[in-house]
């Protein structure tokens, strides 16, 4: 008798969270940006997702868990997007899946959760339908359609540094994301701390966000001004200039918070610890002259992003200066991360009894 073990058809994936030093402010179209990004994958703040492969229903999504609870909202968000990219996922056509699902790192920490997450599904979708690792088109293919489910998502498929978006580079496109070759290694040493100012809920969503730069008085200038940032990142990360590399970064911070300011309606989502973080990080800068800079993404809270080489020095910082500003004086620590990877995977062919 021919018997399917569907039961043992598993995969559990970790996919991580991403940082963006060019910010992606605004879309068109389909999910797409109106100016080129950079970003630096994480390593510590991932999403690890388990499927299991059930029987195939009505619905790509049976049953659905997040942080051992079941979450309705999270479970339609997923289940409208697998829907949304079905044709692409022909696993999608033969089973449905019960997923549980946890982040390592605290729900409104300023962190995305959306682009750990959306990477993580799509990801392991298209592991579990594969022989062996992903190829360099399979994950073209994993970043385009993790892109529907989160701009920002599909630049966590790869890990270090990552561009999404049209822009002078070799194969950069609105479609998807690719990783950035010619980075110098000082910057494999790249050191992430959030200082955790507000952890409320976030006030709107990022769709609303994106849309505010629809009419902005500012969008044609921005979208120069985004092209003229990734085009000097890009060098000072190909030649280890770290002084230039550490102005943009800060100047894109801003710049995304003016442009929240300045479009209508308006948005102030900086907290007046936000500020007084930025004070005492230019201030530390100047007297030590250490390479230490912020950037901040739809939120208040503040990334200190730095090198190992200045690890011990900046973490007294922190813990003297800066987590007094925190909720629960709260820091999370990261780094310069690799991308997702398969931590297990069990198939179970037909079985002939
Ligand atoms: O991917 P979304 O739609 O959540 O937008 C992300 C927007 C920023 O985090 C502010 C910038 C970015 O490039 O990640």
């Amino acid at each position: 008798m021919m018997m399917n073990n569907l039961e043992y058809n598993s995969i559990r994936v970790s996919s991580p969270s991403n940082i963006a030093f060019v910010k992606y402010w605004g879309k068109y179209g389909e999910q797409l940006p109106i100016n080129p990004s950079v970003s630096m994958t994480l390593q510590n703040c991932v999403s690890i997702f388990d499927i299991h492969f059930k029987e195939l229903s009505d619905n790509p999504i049976e049953n659905f868990q997040f942080e051992s609870k079941e979450n309705l909202k999270f479970k339609k968000r997923m289940n409208d997007f697998l829907i949304s990219i079905k044709e692409h996922l022909p696993v999608l056509s033969k089973y449905s899946l019960s997923i549980t699902c946890s982040n390592t790192f605290p729900h409104s920490s300023g962190i995305a959760s959306s682009a750990s997450a959306m990477s993580a599904i799509v990801f392991a979708l298209l592991r579990f339908d594969n022989k062996d690792e992903l190829s360099s088109k399979q994950l073209q293919k994993a970043s385009y359609l993790a892109r529907l489910g989160s701009g920002s998502a599909c630049r966590s498929l790869y890990g270090g540094i990552v561009h999404w978006g049209a822009s002078e580079l070799d194969n950069s496109n609105d479609k998807f994301a690719s990783p950035l070759n010619s980075v110098d290694p000082i910057f494999e040493s790249l050191l992430d701390s959030v200082l955790i100012i507000d952890n409320k809920e976030k006030k709107f969503s990022s769709t609303f966000g994106h849309s505010l730069m629809n009419n902005h008085p500012y969008k044609e200038a921005r979208i120069l001004q985004a092209n003229k940032n990734t085009h000097d990142l890009i060098s000072a990360l190909r030649d280890g200039d770290i002084k230039s590399f550490g102005r943009i970064v800060e100047n894109e911070a801003l710049s995304l918070h003016g442009l929240m300011m300045t479009s209508d309606p308006s948005v102030i989502l900086l907290h007046p610890n936000s500020l007084k973080a930025i004070d005492s990080i230019k201030a530390f800068r100047t007297e030590n002259q250490i390479d230490m800079y912020f950037t901040i993404d739809a939120g208040a809270n503040i990334h200190l992003i730095y090198f190992e080489k200045d690890k011990n020095i900046i973490l007294r910082f922190i813990r003297e200066s800066l987590s007094s500003l925190c909720i629960d004086n709260k820091v999370i620590h990261d780094q310069y991360g690799n991308g997702p990877k398969v931590l297990s995977i069990t198939k179970a062919n037909f079985n002939v009894d």
